[in-house]
């Protein structure tokens, strides 16, 4: 049983003016997954350091189960933490890696042969047990750095992009493997990256931070259908959302040839700082590539991705604000050529619409 809650914290560094992590407010349920994700220095490993305890909190609050653990020291808050490098001991067998922490703790020898023993049926380490880390490959390194973590039987894990050095294939292996360990344990989890993939495959629920400020924390899925704001929207998705910042009017927004209908409300809220413009945007999967028509936006294809079962079609629409870049998923056996002209027209049921000004969704 554990929960965790970030209750307004802070961290201002020695000598920066601007929080690392700026009034973070966050509640782990328990046995949760839970996943920070944001590009690099917004703040994701400082708040998992935070609620280690290897940083200070200099406002605010963390509690573990309802109990404030802001300045507590490390070892008496129960967590266990996974890093990038996975820091293991090279002078130690596998097993004594594993075996290390409990040791210190001075439990039994007999307890801990069967921790060790259990976490690597766990993690398929049978067979290693006796290998010394420079033997072993960088999947191998990484399940022994999780058994660490296992053996202790702590109340929260906490992991800082622990596959970042595993190649592509090993990476979406070992994150399914993580994703079901952590089910089967029933640990609550708290997991940094900053590959949007990943915490959309991995989290229960994933918190996107930008600048040291929490943007929107949900669901895999209601972050993908319903981005709370245009950060939110153009970090979420491979490829990115195509987001455009145009013109507004009474009934909605001109892209070139194509008519954005907007409600009423819509267009009241738009208009709301806005400065006569809205942010409208559409995923690369929700627009058709229909034939040549009047209400559909001509796009020069640049670049055309075979994916197999699909393709990605990049390409630019001369607008009379400039040149506009755009990315359309099609299905293979409508794969357009480079240099095509093709149209694109984004269903409407799937926009998603901004306020130009502060970004946040209508
Ligand atoms: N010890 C430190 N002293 C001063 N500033 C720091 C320190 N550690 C981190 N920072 C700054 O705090 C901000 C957040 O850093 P943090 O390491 O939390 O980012 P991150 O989201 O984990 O990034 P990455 O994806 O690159 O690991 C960055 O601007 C960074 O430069
Ligand atoms: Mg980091």
């Amino acid at each position: 049983m554990a929960t965790v809650t970030y209750d307004k914290a802070s961290r201002i560094y020695p000598g920066s003016e601007r929080p690392a992590v700026n009034e973070l407010n966050l509640e782990i349920g328990d046995v949760e997954f839970l996943v920070l994700v944001g590009p690099s220095g917004c703040g994701k490993s400082t708040s998992l350091r935070m609620l280690a305890g290897l940083e200070d909190v200099d406002r605010g609050r963390i509690l573990i189960n309802e109990k404030d653990v802001t300045h507590l020291p490390p070892k008496s808050r129960d967590i266990a933490m996974v890093f990038q490098n996975y820091a293991l001991y090279p002078h130690m067998t596998v097993y004594e890696n594993m075996a290390f922490a409990l040791k210190l703790r001075k439990t039994p020898k007999s307890e801990i042969d069967r921790a060790v023993k259990e976490a690597a049926a766990l993690l398929q380490l049978e067979e290693y047990l006796s290998r010394k880390p420079k033997a072993l490959s960088g999947g191998q390194r990484q399940r022994v750095a999780m058994g660490r973590a296992i053996v202790r039987q702590p109340q929260v894990f906490l992991m800082d992009e622990p596959l970042s050095n595993l190649d592509a294939k090993l990476r979406v292996q070992t994150r399914s493997q993580i994703a079901s360990l952590q089910a089967k344990l029933g640990v609550t989890t708290v997991y940094v990256t900053h590959d949007q993939v990943e915490a959309m495959t991995m989290g229960h629920r994933v918190a996107v931070m930008l600048d040291g400020v929490l943007q929107q924390v949900d669901t895999p899925r209601a972050l993908y259908d319903t981005p709370g704001n245009v950060f939110v929207a153009g970090f979420m998705g491979s490829p990115a959302m195509n987001i455009k910042t145009v013109p507004l009017n009474e009934t909605g927004a001109h892209f070139g040839a194509l008519n954005i209908p907007l409600t009423r409300e819509q267009v009241a809220a738009a208009r709301e700082g806005g400065d006569g413009k809205v942010t409208v945007g559409f995923r690369p999967e929700a627009a058709d590539v229909v034939g040549e028509s009047a209400d559909a936006l001509p796009i020069v294809v640049d670049l055309v991705e075979d994916l197999g079962s699909d393709a990605n079609v990049y390409g630019h629409a001369d607008l009379p604000g400039g040149s506009e870049r755009f990315v359309v998923r099609t299905e293979r056996r409508n794969m357009p050529h480079m240099g095509e002209t093709v149209y694109i027209r984004p269903q409407t049921t799937a926009l998603h619409v901004f306020n130009a000004g502060s970004g946040i969704r209508i």
